[in-house]
């Protein structure tokens, strides 16, 4: 009766929810640490933000917009780009989403026939492998090397390119890892889109959540291989729920028109995005604020302490993460190990101790033997979570 495009999808971070849910219910206290809202810990959107939103609803800014987005907020969207990445684009090759997760479905509806390709990380945040399967398409992971810190295989990704391959698409900060792509290793993803005339899509999500290193700007590297970049409101200004995301398109040569306007037709034909948390976004752009280096402070913190606690437990291997706010911690399953697989783990870890994470192998098949762990509750959650972790590993 239903399609195998519904029956076919998965997205481990929520599937896990379920039996969460079933622990809260038993009467255990539940960690999350299974989803990356900052806006459900201590992390709370910005007031001028919010009165923003609040006035646009109250002047009766309540209608529908421009499917495209509203002018003014597309206009300083490219005025932000241009500054911070160096680029020269104008409002027009800006499209507002509803969060780059519309965005990534319209790029990869976009791109992907039936049967052919897209090159992503492995491994990497799902909804990329549910939306290329979504349209008949076949996600093809490269591989981010665990023994190389995360860094992207640029030889496996190479020898992954074929004639089916339609984008490559690359996310730094990484979703699960934390790895921040080097400005070298972008370079040579951007010559081998070069070499074979393939677009490169860029998840930006977290540009502004790093740590030691610099963010580089995959457009900003790119004199003719065309780049659509995404991002939007919902970590850097805390805006989760608003649902506000962006899709800008670097493209030098005139390449990526005929997708462009495609992607403007998808856009009208689902009328907007959220109109007044539109407006709202115009005042966080036009007045940045000091929330985003607040959080990164904070966040580092936790990060630390969360690193420094898993590197002390037996049977656990951990790369520091760079960026974002996830650990990708590696579980030594070996023949004395009760659990077969990182599944079984979160699944017995929620039941017993209440600590609810990811298993890695809902990140694609690179993912697999590692679980995912949010480090953004406070320090005193997390001191009790590693204790529990602690315990629940002995
Ligand atoms: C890599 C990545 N891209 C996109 C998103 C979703 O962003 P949005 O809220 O703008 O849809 C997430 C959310 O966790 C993410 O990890």
């Amino acid at each position: 009766m239903v399609s195998r495009r519904i029956t076919d999808l998965e997205y481990a971070i929520r599937d896990v929810a379920v039996v969460a849910n079933e622990v809260a219910k038993s009467g255990r206290k539940v960690y999350h640490l299974n989803i990356g809202d900052p806006v459900k810990y201590d992390f709370k959107t910005p007031k001028y933000i919010s009165q923003a939103l609040a006035n646009a609803t109250f002047k009766g800014q309540n209608f529908y917009v421009d499917s495209l987005g509203v002018y003014e907020l597309r206009e300083e969207i490219s005025k932000h780009e241009n500054h911070k990445n160096k680029l020269t684009i104008t409002a027009d090759d800006v499209l507002i989403t509803s969060g780059v997760t519309e965005g990534i479905l319209f790029v990869i509806a976009g791109l992907i026939e039936k049967n052919k390709e897209i090159l992503i990380p492995g491994p990497s945040y799902p909804v990329y492998i549910n939306y290329a399967k979504f349209f008949d398409g076949i996600p093809v992971e490269y591989e981010l090397d665990e023994s190389n810190d995360w860094d992207p295989n640029i030889d496996d990704l190479r020898k992954k390119v074929t004639d089916k391959t339609q984008a490559i698409l690359l996310a730094s900060p990484n979703n699960p890892t934390g790895v921040v792509y080097s400005s070298k290793k972008i370079k040579e993803i951007i010559d081998i889109a070069g070499e074979y005339d393939l677009p490169v899509i860029s998840d930006e999500i977290y540009d502004q959540i790093i740590y030691e290193k610099e963010f580089t700007c995959p457009a900003s590297l790119s004199k003719d291989v065309p780049i659509i970049g995404m991002n939007g409101f919902s970590k850097a200004h805390l805006a989760t729920g608003w649902r506000i995301g962006y899709l800008y398109y670097h493209d030098p040569e005139d390449k990526l028109n005929e997708l462009k306007e495609g992607l403007q037709k998808m856009a009208r034909a689902r009328l907007c995005a959220n109109s007044i948390a539109q407006f709202a976004a115009i005042e966080a752009l036009k007045n940045p604020g000091h929330h985003t280096d607040d959080m990164v402070k904070k966040l580092k913190e936790r990060r630390d302490y969360s690193y420094k606690r898993l590197r002390q437990i037996e049977g656990i291997s951990c790369i520091k993460p760079e960026g974002a706010f996830y650990l990708f911690p590696k579980i030594d399953f070996n023949e004395y190990t009760q659990w077969k697989n990182d599944k079984e783990f979160i699944i017995d870890l929620v039941r017993k101790t209440g600590i609810c994470g990811v298993y890695g192998s809902g990140f694609g098949n690179y993912g697999k033997d590692h679980i995912r762990l949010t480090f953004l509750p406070d320090l005193e959650i997390l001191e009790t979570v590693y204790n529990l972790l602690e315990d629940f590993l002995k």
